[in-house]
């Protein structure tokens, strides 16, 4: 089986060293095509375009931004539609609205009707990304998760198979909208008590020992405190996904005061933090 990765950034940078360390044959494709060096040195095939790509691959992977960036490579005279044919298996790892999800399914259907499609969106971030231990919730055709299985196992300690698109979709979002209340309610702990002049470590102490301790009040934390924004999560895509929540609940009529505000919150910081971590929230709330 040959592979195709397309989008090298932050997350799928590791998937894709993650598949070479474990010796699959890989064809490669970014926009920018300096991230793929490491890939090319450690045996991968970089392609032209996303056409190529889908002509001279069994297994077709994306983990791109967002469903603009992902239609930008579907699309188009270069685009991953055009070199579509015979039983390929097309996997969307990025995080995208579970409607374009649907639609993109469509889309390959009607273009290539033997094709099989996957979204397959990830839980963890960079860290887990690079140790392959990520969460990867999947739905779609049972097919091509059965060939898929094991590529999967290379880049995540816990795959989940959901059944119908766009399911994975809205279990990834739902995390998501669990993740961005749980780091504005950090971020505004750590803000007031700067205010009242109370050490930022007895936060961090408090909240890492009582029975709400987790893993990311850890992390964020300490990078919060250090003044450390490196992205790991960017901030647009924690909006984004805040978006996609806020959305859902609309459409479900589900009532999250909580997501809205935190959104709002995200919406507010965007212009000036939307490519740092996604823990700069609390510049955002402590911005003049
Ligand atoms: N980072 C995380 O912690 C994390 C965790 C779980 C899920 N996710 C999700 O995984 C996906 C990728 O996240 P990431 O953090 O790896 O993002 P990223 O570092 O911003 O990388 C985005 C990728 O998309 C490509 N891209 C963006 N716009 C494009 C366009 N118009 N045309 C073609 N390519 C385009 C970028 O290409 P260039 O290199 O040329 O810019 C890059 O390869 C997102 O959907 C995100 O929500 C991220």
């Amino acid at each position: 089986m040959k592979i195709g990765f397309i989008g090298l950034g932050i997350m799928g940078n590791f998937m894709a060293l993650n598949l070479l360390k474990n010796g699959v044959m890989l064809n490669v494709y970014n926009r920018t095509k300096e991230k793929a060096k490491e890939h090319i040195k450690k045996g991968a095939i970089f392609l032209d375009s996303p056409k190529e790509i889908a002509k001279k691959s069994d297994i077709i992977m994306l983990m791109l931004s967002d469903s603009k960036a992902v239609s930008s490579i579907t699309d188009g005279y270069e685009g991953l539609l055009e070199g579509l044919d015979g039983e390929k298996i097309i996997i969307n790892m990025s995080t995208i609205e579970p409607d374009y999800s649907v639609e993109l399914y469509k889309k390959i259907k009607i273009k290539s009707p033997s094709s099989l499609f996957l979204e397959a969106p990830v839980i963890g971030s960079k860290i887990p990304a690079k140790e392959g231990s990520l969460i990867i919730l999947a739905a779609g055709d049972k097919k091509a998760y059965d060939l898929s299985a094991d590529y999967f196992n290379m880049m995540g300690k816990m795959i989940i198979y959901l059944d119908n698109i766009p399911k994975a979709s809205y279990l990834k979002i739902i995390n998501n909208q669990i993740m961005g209340i749980t780091m504005g309610a950090l971020a505004e702990g750590l803000s007031l008590s700067k205010k009242i002049g109370i050490d930022d470590n007895a936060v961090y102490d408090i909240v890492n020992s009582g029975a709400f301790a987790n893993s990311m009040f850890q992390l964020k934390g300490k990078n919060i405190i250090d003044g450390n924004y490196e992205t790991n999560f960017p901030y647009k895509h924690m909006q984004k996904d805040l978006n996609f929540a806020v959305k859902l609940s609309g459409e479900f009529k589900a009532f999250s005061p909580l997501t809205s505000a935190i959104n709002n919150s995200y919406i507010l910081g965007y212009d000036k933090f939307k490519d740092e971590d996604m823990c700069a929230i609390y510049k955002t709330l402590n911005f003049d």
